[in-house]
């Protein structure tokens, strides 16, 4: 399994606790590098929970470092930090719509898991292909996901009224930005 290797001359991306890059020859997967161990390994337990039914993308590896293919010459010394190879998943637009699909991913989340994705914003959840659809997971699955100090925006009046009913506008754009239950 270790013999996959970091692609770190093309894209790649971060958040506040992983960073995500591709992996050589292998287009659809990514390396999801987390700070430290613990960080990893708490991001694999719920992402291969929810992998298992579907809502978030595939597992390739189990917690693991990797290292780094050779770019012009140059190949860092030391492998990568903590973390596991996934399936790459492609953000969704800001739409009405994708705010009706992130609610009603939340509520099968908690119906499947009893997990509540209280930070499921625009960019911790994804587009993943199934049978030639589209598919909304969830790909943050750091624990602060599940918890309800994510929920930056709890208290406001909105709680409790369904996404589908939100309007588009930049106020309420951040109020999509905790599950509503
Ligand atoms: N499976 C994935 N495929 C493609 N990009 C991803 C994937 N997982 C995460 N990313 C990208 O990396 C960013 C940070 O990852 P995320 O899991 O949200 O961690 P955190 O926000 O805790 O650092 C995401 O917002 C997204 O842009
Ligand atoms: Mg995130």
């Amino acid at each position: 399994m270790n013999n996959y290797l970091i692609d770190y001359s093309g894209w790649s991306d971060e958040g506040g606790s992983c960073q995500v890059y591709p992996i050589k020859d292998h287009k659809s997967w990514v390396f999801k590098e987390f700070r430290n161990k613990r960080k990893a390994q708490e991001s694999y337990k719920y992402h291969k929970l929810l992998a298992k039914l579907d809502l978030a993308p595939k597992l390739y590896s189990k917690v693991i470092r990797l290292e780094f293919a050779e770019d012009e010459g140059f190949k860092p010394d030391e492998p990568s930090d903590w973390g596991y190879i996934t399936e790459r998943a492609y953000p969704i637009k800001h739409t009405d719509n994708s705010m009706k699909k992130i609610q009603s991913l939340v509520e099968i989340i908690q119906n499947k898991t009893g997990l509540k994705f209280w930070d499921c914003h625009w960019f911790n959840v994804g587009l993943v292909l199934r049978e030639d659809k589209k598919k909304l997971v969830c790909i943050d699955t750091g624990k602060e996901s599940f918890s309800e100090i994510s929920n930056a925006w709890g208290g406001c009046p909105n709680l409790g009224q369904n996404v589908a009913t939100v309007k588009n506008t930049n106020v309420d754009v951040v109020r999509i930005n905790y599950a509503i239950y």
